[in-house]
């Protein structure tokens, strides 16, 4: 195959391979596993939003859209931001819809960076972050978030992550893959630092619906003063269990909004027109789904966290978003990624090694929750018999 090598392009070469489906992989087709590596809730979408759909394609909306999506789904992402955020925004000028959030993100990387620019990425963080830094030329530049802050990100290691290449930050708060949530003050330090260096936030928000504090955290698409500096992206997979509709909405300033939807034209056109329905029903009807899978996703947190606990071992805190644990494994004295692929092959428990986010993973394992309470009890059940052995 090395004709073929040689003739892709070298672009290729700087693009990590995502670990997440090395493992995710090795789990295919295998019924005897317990498979908590991958993050897709395991609701199905509900009912008034696939009845949209159905609709939607009876009606005949089965054609080309604008390329910033339908007026009328991106007017119901516009009360979206109203409600649920206190964003007003201008649906004709600062909104477009996205092919998911991964649709979002690798636009903005593509208008916002040029060769050589820093682009500013948690670590651990999600694997496409870097990824989309490097499809856009520029160097990903690691900052920490440290377990001692229950992984929320801190303004000062920003700061020190900062220089004058730094063209913008990826903020991913609840964050993959340690469901850490960057308290209010540290965002709003953040935005002052985005500000007083002049950089752009892209604000990932996958899992804006999905925490477990005493109050909605903080966006920093929220602060009236940050506008000019930051993207929102924000995506209806996760929040309404819609992973295989591919849709999501990008909330910014009008000049960053116009030349994304010029991309996207060339790109992918338009997210599908079935899908953008759906997601105006999704915005727009009730959410009552949400808040019930908030809260059975906060039940099995309860539980898997109760459970690992107990595990000589383990040390884990209770995450404040998302699905995910984060527990530190160093106990076990191996790299995460011969932990993981031990605890595949010999109790058949399919988890994802820390390092696979980024440096500051290694010595810890990530575990997806968003699946049902009988598995995950099996799995701690196996690994609570399992793991301790592993110490002496
Ligand atoms: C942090 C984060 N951002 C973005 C995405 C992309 O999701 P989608 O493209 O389905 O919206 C994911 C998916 O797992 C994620 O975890």
């Amino acid at each position: 195959m090395d004709w073929c090598r040689n003739l892709l392009a070298t672009r290729n070469m700087d693009i990590p391979v995502s670990q997440i489906r090395l493992i995710f992989n090795k789990t295919i087709g295998r019924r005897d596993i317990i498979n908590l590596t991958a993050g897709i809730p395991d609701f199905d979408t509900p009912d008034h939003i696939k009845r949209a759909a159905k609709r939607a394609i009876e009606e005949g909306f089965t054609r080309y859209t604008h390329n910033a999506g339908y007026i009328e789904t991106r007017e119901a992402v516009a009360e979206k931001l109203r409600r649920d955020n206190g964003i007003g925004a201008n649906p004709e000028t600062e909104i477009m819809m996205v092919a998911g959030g991964m649709g979002g993100l690798l636009l903005a990387n593509m208008v916002l960076v040029n060769p050589g620019d820093e682009v500013i990425v948690p670590d651990p963080g999600f694997v496409s972050h870097p990824a989309h830094a490097a499809i856009a030329g520029a160097k990903s530049v690691p900052v920490r978030l440290r377990k001692e802050n229950n992984f929320g990100l801190l303004a000062r290691d920003v700061e020190a992550a900062v220089t004058r290449k730094t063209k913008l930050l990826i903020l991913n708060s609840p964050n993959n893959p340690t469901g850490g949530i960057t308290s209010d003050r540290e965002t709003r330090k953040i935005v002052d630092l985005a500000l007083q260096h002049d950089f752009y936030i892209v604000s990932d928000e996958a899992y804006e619906q999905f925490y477990y504090t005493d109050h909605k955290p903080l966006l920093p698409g929220s602060i009236e003063e940050a506008r000019d500096h930051v993207v929102s992206i924000f995506s209806l997979s996760k929040t309404y269990a819609m992973t295989g509709w591919r849709i999501g909405a990008v909330v910014g300033p009008a000049d960053i909004i116009r030349a994304m939807v010029k991309l996207q034209e060339h790109f992918i056109a338009m997210p599908t027109s079935i899908s953008q329905k759906a997601a105006e029903a999704a915005l727009t009807g009730p959410q009552d789904c949400v808040e019930m899978m908030r809260r059975s996703f906060r039940e099995r947190r309860s539980l898997i966290v109760e459970g690992l606990q107990k595990i000589e071992g383990m040390e884990v805190a209770a995450p404040s978003g998302a699905f995910y644990v984060f527990p530190d494994v160093s106990a076990y004295g191996m790299r995460s990624y011969d932990l993981v692929m031990k605890m595949l092959n010999e109790i058949g428990v399919a988890t994802v090694h820390g390092s696979a986010f980024g440096a500051g993973g290694e010595g810890f394992i990530r575990i997806c929750y968003a699946v049902s309470k009988r598995r995950i009890l099996r799995a701690l059940k196996l690994m609570s018999d399992y793991l301790p052995q592993l110490l002496r």
